[in-house]
Parts: structure tokens; sequence; C-alpha cells
């Protein structure tokens, strides 16, 4: 544990209203340090218990991450294995920190096919927190961002074909009430760590106006110091939406 934490960084306007994160980099850490690859997504765990206190300390509304995505059920039985085992250990430990700490928790992503127990698990920790709004926590858990505009679509022709609605009616704003994150609000920021310059699959609807950071910094060395000088840089960042500045 770091001893010195530096200042909180200045809550006055500026920060963003939904930070999501790309936590990548745990096989690497693991890798670099002789071990299984297991043990960095442990660490990583740590990672993430520090992003979602820091977040709720300073103020974030939403803080959406990026835990598995629809293409990692393609990795071996016995890793898919374990994060599914450390996500129930995770929500063992954290559910009380999350009830205590006015959080709620939400999860984005194909829920039906994680492993039962999980589901169960996720569903009653979302039950337990269900009235909390100081932050929400949306995990992203089997998400694919194709898959989830796909589901929209599907959704949307379903409506019409009943005669719902109109095809008139298909504005980017009626499309986004279809999406997971329907209730939730555009990232403004999405950090992505590990050093990889892409998005693999994570909220492309979503992230059309986003302010992107990409450190090179594995996620389980991923500190508070960095996050704060993240949400600094943020800071000074001019969003411009495509227009012109005054
Ligand atoms: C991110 O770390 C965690 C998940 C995708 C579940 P990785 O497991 O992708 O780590 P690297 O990219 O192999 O280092
Ligand atoms: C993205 O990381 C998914 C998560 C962080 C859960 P990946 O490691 O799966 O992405 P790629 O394979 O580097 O694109
Ligand atoms: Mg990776």
């Amino acid at each position: 544990m770091k001893s010195e934490v530096p200042e909180k960084p200045d809550a006055s306007g500026h920060l963003p209203l939904h930070v999501a994160v790309i936590m990548d980099g745990n096989g690497r850490w693991a890798k670099k340090r002789m071990l299984n690859r297991v043990k960095g997504h442990e660490k990583g765990a740590d990672a993430v218990r520090m992003i979602v206190r820091t977040s709720r300390e300073i103020g974030i509304r939403h803080l959406t991450l990026f835990a598995f995505s629809t293409e990692n059920w393609q990795r071996p039985k016995t890793e898919i294995k374990a994060l599914m085992e450390l996500l129930k250990r995770f929500l063992r430990s954290e559910k009380q920190e999350m009830i205590d700490n006015n959080i709620r928790l939400n999860i984005i992503g194909e829920m039906e096919k994680l492993p039962a127990d999980v589901a169960d698990n996720l569903r009653q920790t979302m039950a337990e927190t269900d009235g909390n709004d100081a932050m929400q926590l949306n995990l992203a858990l089997s998400y694919g961002g194709r898959s989830e505009i796909a589901m929209a679509c599907a959704a949307i022709a379903r409506k019409v074909k009943n005669g719902e609605a109109d095809i008139t009616a298909i504005t980017p704003d009626f499309f986004a009430t279809h999406l997971y994150t329907a209730d939730i609000p555009d990232p403004d920021l999405l950090i992505r760590t590990s050093g990889e310059y892409r998005i693999s699959n994570f909220l492309l609807w979503q992230i059309a106006y986003s302010e992107l950071f990409i450190t090179p910094t594995l996620w389980p060395d991923f500190s508070r110091e960095e996050y704060f000088g993240i949400l600094a840089e943020y800071k000074n960042r001019e969003r411009r939406f495509g227009r012109v500045d005054d």
C-alpha cells in the first residue's frame, strides 16, 4: 500500500459524469512475473476495488467496467472458470461496501449466458442495491457492442412488425433506448489500460463523443494516482461535439 495519496482532483466542474474503463493487461502482468494468468486477474480485482471506491469518493455518477467480452468466451475453459469464480468472490466481498456506500450495481451484457450461480449472485446483489443512487456501477459481462446493436435492431424490428412503432420514429435517441445503456448517459471519458489502441467491441454506439485515454499501465498496476492524473487531464480537453469553439 502506498502511504501517500495525492489530493483529490478538484471536483468543481469538468468531472466526468460517466467513466468507462477497458481493464486490459491482467495476463501480461502475470506473465511478466512468471505467474499464471489467473494471478493477474486476481490482482486486477484489487484495482477494480480501488477504482470503485475512488470514483464513489470523488462523485463520479456512472462507472462502467469492461470485465468480460462476448469474444472472451473463446478463452480456455479454465481461465473462464477462474474469472467467474473471481466474480463471485468479488460480489461476496463487495456487496456490503456497495450497500454502505449507496452504490447501485447494474449489469450490461448477456446475463443469460453466464453460469447460473453467477447470474443468481448478480441478480441478488442488484436487487439489494437497487434503491442506491450515489453511483451506479455498470459491470459489462458477456458484453459486446455489436451484439448489443443487433439486439436493439431486433427489438425495434419487432415493434415495427407489431405496429407498435413507425419506421419514421427510428431516430438515434429512440434507438438508444433499446440498448443495455438506455438509462445511462454516454461515457464522457473512456480509459484503456495496457497500451492497446483499440476498442475491442466495447460500447460502440455510446462512445461516439467520449474522450479517450490510453495508458501503457497494465490493469493490475493502475493506481489511484494515475486515475487522478487522467481526470486532471480530462479537464483540459476541449470537447467540441463537432461545433466550432467560441
Ligand atoms: C483483461 O486482461 C481482463 C479480461 C479480458 C477478462 P487480459 O486477460 O486481456 O490480459 P492480457 O491482455 O492478456 O494481458
Ligand atoms: C477487452 O480486452 C475486454 C475486456 C477488458 C474485458 P481483450 O484482451 O479481450 O481485448 P483484445 O483481445 O486485446 O482486443
Ligand atoms: Mg487483453
